[in-house]
């Protein structure tokens, strides 16, 4: 099938699920869209995906899961018999039942997955795991996951007809109740830029006074008490 524009959306704090995203379609060497729906004023956006566009999803992995956010979010977007590929970027963990809840996500609205990636990234809490991933193996390795895109639209002749594709994860999906942790002190490092208050998911952090989060916020995406720092 000739597609004729990607529109890639994006859930990406730590702005690395957004770096695996744009080595992604920036292979595709197709016109592309980008919808980087993390901060709380980028989401509702109701975007529409035609049956020659392709629908690049992408999500981090917390708990083996795709974060509550991003779920509500893609529940959003609707396809017209679109092609879609879901990526899942983790920090070497485990991305667990990640891909097939995107995947069960998006087919009830409109899209047929075509193609399944999961690429590590530096661990947006344990900084010390994957340290500087996506590195350029990785980028590599995207690559050729993009080509092997190409491949499979190119090969696609009535895509109502393909079969499902079969991704890792199992139901019931795993409980992830969330992350025991407390905020660390950034006080010294904070020069006030202001970006934390532009990406924070949850609209958590006050433009006025930064340096206060406000935890009931961090607890809807995250669960219990992790926050951002
Ligand atoms: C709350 C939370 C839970 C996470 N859970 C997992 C996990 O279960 N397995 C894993 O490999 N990485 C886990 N990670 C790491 C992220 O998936 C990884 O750092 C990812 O690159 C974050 O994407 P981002 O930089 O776009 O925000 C978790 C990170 C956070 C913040």
């Amino acid at each position: 099938m000739v597609i004729h524009k990607v529109k890639s959306i994006f859930f990406s704090p730590g702005r690395k699920t957004s770096k695996v995203t744009s080595v992604l379609t920036n292979s595709l060497n197709i016109t592309c869209e980008k919808y980087n729906i993390t901060g709380y004023n980028k989401r509702n956006l109701h975007i529409k995906v035609n049956h020659d566009e392709l629908a690049v999803f992408a999500s981090p992995v917390y708990g083996g899961r795709m974060p509550k956010i991003a779920a509500q979010e893609f529940k959003n977007i609707k396809g017209d018999a679109s092609p879609a590929v879901i990526v899942a970027v983790y920090g070497n963990g485990d991305y667990g039942d990640t891909l097939l809840e995107m995947q069960e996500v998006l087919e009830s609205n409109g899209f047929k997955v075509i193609a399944a990636g999961a690429f590590i990234a530096n661990h947006s809490i344990m900084r010390r795991v994957a340290v500087n991933r996506p590195d350029e193996k990785d980028e590599e390795v995207i690559k050729q996951f993009a080509n092997k895109v190409k491949e499979k639209l190119e090969s696609i002749k009535d895509i109502n007809k393909i079969s499902t594709l079969r991704v890792k994860g199992k139901y019931p999906y795993r409980r992830y109740p969330g992350m025991p942790l407390k905020p660390a002190v950034i006080k010294k490092k904070c020069d006030l830029c202001g970006a934390c208050v532009i990406n924070c998911p949850v609209n958590a952090i006050p433009k006025d006074n930064p340096m206060i989060t406000n935890k009931k916020k961090v607890h809807k995406l995250y669960g219990l008490s992790y926050n951002m720092y």
